[in-house]
């Protein structure tokens, strides 16, 4: 049940003629505090139409409106207050997630299929925080575009091609090995490329050599081709141990270098169209109509560029998933990238174009500080995750010594405690990463919101009855969980609709602490004739807890 509606349709016949329905549902607000009601109607912007006060307007209103369906409605200032009929709210609310379960909080808002290009991390180097980033947002948004309708196709367009593999078997044949390789891939192969640089300096003829063998594995040549291969799949094991521990997986590994024979029909297009211009020996697509810098197609020396793998791309996947929308889950730096891709793309005459969102993010700092992302950071993730579990341990013992299965408890929350930390800050906002406070469980963090769950479902185990949503509750402390329950199903809307995962993590500790404070200041096992209807109130906390981290790609351990 909707209650916003009930306000919605109480307010329209009064104001038939002075504003649509959607307008009343978007100025419709919840006040800060309950005392102001469960809803709000603001009369200000009203006010301005009309030329009349907003106190006269809200009394006006109040005279007008059936208030039946509610406890009370109220004139206060220029607001108008809504106060709900707690009982039958808690009776509706109740049997609704009793009865829907996990799919409580489903909603149709659309359906057909959006690819979500996401992680993305380049082959021979490391993962940076900004690809963990990407994958975590990503994978959250995936869930909730699912909840919603649609039918998410998770890729990871891997940067699995480029010059920089001409370096890479250069670097290779003259100071790597085989073993090294394969002791630790990554660390290895970048510093075969970082010394590549080294010694080019000195040397230029490196150079040569190394657009040599670039051009040989373009060519398909054997030993270049196996080569590259072999960097590919031992880097990708190593992405795939922290997508493991994440708990993140993927419907395609196509990278940039599946596009390579799908470019050269792109190039031809945008020559019919015209659309190609030669400058300083580059082929670029003119965008000044669009205020942009000109996107680069092919370089003087003919070879291709991330922009024309990006468009072949987006062509593909509209051609090979019909996409409703195509998102692209990357860094707010590669911003204009994708303003020129969408333009060109436009340019070009695909109208589909404007179903391309960039999801774009801020960055993890440390101390206020830009983390490096240079060397060595697929380690510091692992580590980082390592550690997380580590202190999720310490804490587990701590409060619960005897908990079965604490290792693998231990390792929920302490990759949990990262992933939610990630996720509850605004996407585009800028955060600081400090583990401790990441783990912590209390304050703002996943591990508290997983232990309010653990507490919960501990309540449940204590009961020797059944929860009972039929029961009446008339319960007022209990109003802020039950508001909270009741507006799970927006909230899952509002996050699909800003593809804003930080709204689900923002709701789950707001519903955490009403949880917490009612605990705190209450028994919930008393033997009254309403204890069946509380127990069926923390029953449906544990479900709408669970759906919520559920969506976050967080687990939720029944104890902990
Ligand atoms: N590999 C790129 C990087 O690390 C990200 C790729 C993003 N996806 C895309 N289709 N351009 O910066």
């Amino acid at each position: 049940m909707d209650f916003k509606k009930l306000v919605v349709s109480a307010l329209k016949p009064a104001l038939e003629g002075e504003l649509d329905d959607a307008t009343i549902d978007l100025l419709v607000e919840t006040p800060k505090s309950s005392e102001l009601g469960d809803y709000a109607f603001p009369t200000f912007s009203l006010a301005k139409i009309l030329h009349r006060s907003p106190k006269m307007i809200a009394a006006d209103l109040v005279s007008q409106i059936d208030a039946t369906p509610f406890e009370q409605v109220k004139a206060v200032g220029g607001y108008v207050n809504f106060y709900l009929d707690k009982i039958s709210f808690a009776h509706e609310v109740l049997q609704e997630i009793a009865t829907e379960g996990q799919h409580y909080g489903d909603v149709k808002l659309g359906q057909g299929n959006v690819p979500i290009d996401m992680s993305s991390p380049n082959i021979a180097k490391p993962m940076s925080m900004g690809h963990l980033r990407s994958t975590v947002i990503g994978n959250a948004l995936a869930n909730i575009l699912g909840k919603v309708g649609y039918t998410p196709i998770k890729i990871n367009h891997l940067g699995d091609w480029g010059t920089q593999f001409g370096k890479l078997i250069v670097a290779y044949n003259k100071w790597g090995s085989e073993a090294a390789v394969k002791a630790d891939p990554i660390k290895n192969l970048l510093n075969y490329y970082v010394k590549f640089h080294e010694m080019a300096e000195v040397d230029p003829s490196l150079e040569d050599e190394a657009r040599a063998w670039f051009k040989r594995l373009e060519d398909g040549d054997e030993e270049a081709v196996k080569l590259w291969r072999w960097f590919r799949r031992v880097s990708l094991a190593e992405f795939n141990r922290i997508y493991k521990i994440l708990g993140v997986d993927f419907d395609s590994y196509n990278g940039e270098a599946f596009y390579n024979d799908k470019m050269a029909s792109v190039v031809k297009t945008l020559e019919s169209k015209h659309l190609l211009k030669t400058s300083q020996g580059a082929e670029i697509v003119d965008l000044s109509k669009y205020n942009l810098n000109p996107a680069l197609i092919k370089k003087s020396d003919g070879a291709t560029l991330y922009m024309t793998r990006d468009l072949a791309a987006a062509i593909f996947r509209k051609n090979h998933y019909h996409f409703v929308q195509s998102l692209y889950v990357v860094g707010n730096e590669q911003r204009e990238h994708f303003q020129q891709l969408k333009a060109v793309l436009l340019e070009m005459g695909y109208e589909w174009a404007n179903d391309i969102h960039h999801i774009p993010f801020g960055l993890i700092t440390a101390n206020g500080k830009k983390l490096s992302t240079r060397r060595g950071n697929i380690i510091l993730l692992e580590k980082v995750l390592q550690d997380a579990v580590g202190l999720a341990k310490k804490q587990i013992a701590e409060k619960h010594p005897e908990l079965p299965n604490a290792d693998v408890v231990a390792q929920e929350v302490g990759v949990g405690a990262v992933i939610f930390h990630d996720l509850k800050n605004e996407r585009l906002d800028n955060f600081d990463f400090n583990l401790e406070e990441v783990v912590r469980f209390e304050g703002e963090t996943g591990p508290y919101v997983q232990y309010t769950n653990a507490r919960a479902h501990s309540i449940l185990r204590k009961a020797k009855i059944a929860p009972a949503p039929e029961v009446a509750l008339n319960d007022p402390a209990a109003w802020d969980i039950l508001r909270a329950l009741g507006d799970y199903p927006s909230i899952v809307v509002r996050a699909a609709n800003e593809y804003e995962p930080s709204v689900i993590a923002k709701y789950a500790l707001r519903l955490a602490k009403a949880f917490n404070k009612y605990y705190a200041n209450f028994k919930v096992l008393v033997e009254d004739s309403e204890l069946p209807a509380r127990l069926a109130m923390v029953a449906a906390t544990t479900q709408v807890l669970e759906n919520a981290l559920h969506l976050l790609g967080v687990a939720a351990p029944k104890e902990m």
